[in-house]
């Protein structure tokens, strides 16, 4: 059966969520006040909904790209082997770059999309989590900024998914499989 019955209970709220952007956007001016023109990109497909919240508190003039990484296919575990599935469009040389992701959670990902964005010499390159699962950590690495740090659930909502369901979801929740009925 590819898909158990699961109920969604809700980790953090929509508006947690906003206020905290609040916050980061905050401190991501303070580090970008100088910059020129910041290249904000967006990790697909999870962290399409922060991003959009993300650059709308940002102030700063932005120029939106996205990468997408390979990850978990439409299971819950990852698998370790991180492949490049999508380029960016735009140069990145000697340019301000910050990368979005939706959840660190082993941290493979973010090692790899950070070392290969690094390779095209970026002037800056900084790193932002919406959520952090430490307890999970194969590789050691933290985001410069994270929204929140959760413990080892498994969660949806808020552009985050589980087999491709439950990104339109307002709010974070956690997956708890039941029993059939
Ligand atoms: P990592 O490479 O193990 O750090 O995995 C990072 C990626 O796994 C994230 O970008 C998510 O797409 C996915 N992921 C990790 N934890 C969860 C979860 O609880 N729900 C859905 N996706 C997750
Ligand atoms: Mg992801």
């Amino acid at each position: 059966m590819p898909h158990p019955n699961y109920v969604i209970d809700e980790m953090i709220s929509a508006k947690s969520i906003a206020a905290r952007i609040e916050e980061l956007a905050k401190a991501i001016r303070t580090e970008f006040a100088d910059t020129d023109k910041l290249v904000v990109v967006g990790l697909l497909r999870g962290s399409f909904v922060f991003i959009a919240d993300l650059v709308r508190e940002l102030d700063l003039p932005v120029e939106v790209d996205f990468l997408e990484a390979s990850s978990y296919g439409d299971g819950m575990e990852s698998t370790r082997e991180v492949r490049i599935l999508k380029d960016l469009r735009g140069q990145i040389e000697r340019r301000d770059v910050l990368v979005v992701e939706d959840i660190v959670d082993t941290g493979h990902t973010l090692a790899h999309v950070t070392k290969f964005l690094l390779n095209r010499k970026p002037a800056r390159l900084k790193t932002i989590a919406l959520l952090d699962k430490p307890a999970r950590r194969e590789v050691d690495l933290k985001a410069d900024w994270t929204g929140f740090e959760i413990p080892d659930e498994f969660v949806v909502g808020y552009g985050i998914d589980f087999a491709q369901r439950n990104r339109n979801l307002g709010f974070i929740g956690k997956v708890r499989f039941v029993e059939d009925a």
